[in-house]
């Protein structure tokens, strides 16, 4: 652990792959079984995580593909010094709606996957990466099922090289940022299970160190 005796959890997929859905169901869970979560998401709720989701909204246009990977790797940073590190200076159990993977998956793709690296170089590693492993489909029929407009990346082609990005950064990095693979297909009841039992093999690691 680099920072202070917390847990930093992140939640990846593609869009409709249920990272906000799941992140939320496992703060529930770990709350009820007395842990002080504190559940965040990126962009984030700072300065320039609402310049990003207008973005994403295409409220705001015009931002070329490098400016939203320095963007999104800025974010990134603010998030981890104001929300991130204080909480797990505090012991608490931190579970993040994406991290550095979005980046190196969607920022990637456009951009030299070296450059989004070094990036995002400076922000803490995770403690524990769930990835939520969906076909862009299914991804798709599930988007399209919640209705809400169009965002950035939202398009079918798009979701399927957001996919395949994914597959690769997801073995390049699956160490560094501790990744356990997640069928994200299943129930989301099925899915949630899953990765309650997962969260709480790492939370006990904790207790024997
Ligand atoms: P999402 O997490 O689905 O939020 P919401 O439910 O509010 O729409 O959307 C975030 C989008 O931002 C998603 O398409 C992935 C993209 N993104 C990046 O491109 N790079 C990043 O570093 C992050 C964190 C997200």
């Amino acid at each position: 652990m680099s920072t202070g005796s917390g847990r930093f959890i992140v939640l990846e997929g593609i869009d409709g792959s249920g990272t906000t859905t799941q992140a939320s169901r496992l703060a529930a869970s770990l709350r009820e079984a007395g842990h002080a979560v504190v559940s965040t998401r990126e962009p984030s709720d700072g300065p320039i995580g609402v310049v990003l989701r207008q973005a994403l909204k295409r409220r705001l246009v015009g931002l070329s593909d490098r400016v939203l990977a320095l963007l999104f790797a800025a974010d990134r940073l603010d998030h981890l010094a104001s929300v991130v590190e204080p909480a797990l200076a505090e012991g608490k159990v931190v579970i993040s709606d994406r991290y550095v993977l979005s980046s190196m998956a969607y920022q990637g793709m456009r951009m030299p996957l070296a450059w989004v690296e070094a990036l995002n170089a400076a922000a803490r590693p995770a403690d524990l990466t769930l990835y939520l492993d969906v076909d862009a489909r299914t991804a798709a029929r599930r988007r399209h099922g919640r209705g809400g407009s169009e965002e950035l990346f939202d398009a079918d082609e798009v979701q399927r090289a957001v996919a395949r990005a994914y597959g690769r950064v997801v073995r390049k990095h699956a160490r560094s940022q501790r990744v356990v693979r997640v069928d994200g297909r299943a129930t989301a009841d099925e899915v949630a299970k899953e990765i309650l039992a997962t969260v709480r093999t790492v939370l006990q690691r904790r207790g024997r160190k």
